[in-house]
């Protein structure tokens, strides 16, 4: 009787992935490491705009990258998160505001106000959950995003807070594509 081969090379919920020696990111139900934005040290300034390259991330799985001393989540959604996303009524959201630093304050937390492209496959976000802190989990939770074991925030495939303490969604970051393949965050 042979055994059923069970290693998870079919499966890539997450890249780890090096950028500019910061090291890979750990991802996990930990507290990321608080940082003084207010008087960050040199490297960390140093690091303020970073590329990313995105070639290698395929629908349905995503990048996690540290940026300015926190997890960013670049996620390359499946036509099934982004009609889910887009499905969603604004009625439904403990947050109506997009939290996205691309667009201006108070645009409307619609899922197309979310993503990177007019498509909506690329959606990058603040990898920190809003509410204490935690890192979130990908591909978990009750709306098919995001899910913090910590207190419980369920997060959707827009990164949008649903259900849970988290007050806010989770932030979009200044980002934007300078090719086919790279995001610049910042
Ligand atoms: S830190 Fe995420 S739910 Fe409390």
């Amino acid at each position: 009787m042979s055994q059923a081969d069970d290693t998870a090379g079919n499966r890539r919920d997450f890249l780890y992935y090096a950028t500019a020696g910061t090291g890979a990111v750990a991802v996990g139900a930990a507290v990321w490491p608080l940082v003084n934005q207010m008087n960050p040290s040199a490297d960390v300034q140093a690091l303020a705009s970073i590329r990313v390259d995105v070639s290698a991330v395929e629908p349905g799985t995503q990048l996690t990258v540290k940026w300015l001393g926190k997890p960013v989540f670049i996620r390359r959604r499946t036509e099934e998160e982004i009609a889910d996303g887009r499905a969603v009524d604004l009625s439904e959201l403990p947050d109506p505001n997009a939290e996205n630093a691309n667009l201006a304050d108070g645009t409307p937390a619609l899922d197309e106000n979310r993503t990177l492209d007019e498509a909506g496959e690329w959606l990058v976000m603040m990898g920190v959950c809003t509410h204490l802190g935690c890192v979130p989990l990908g591909d978990a939770g009750d709306f098919g995003g995001w899910f913090c074991p910590c207190h419980g925030s369920h997060y959707d495939t827009a990164g949008r807070i649903r259900r849970g303490p988290a007050p806010t969604n989770l932030p979009v970051p200044r980002a934007e594509f300078v090719d086919e393949t790279t995001i610049l965050l910042g």
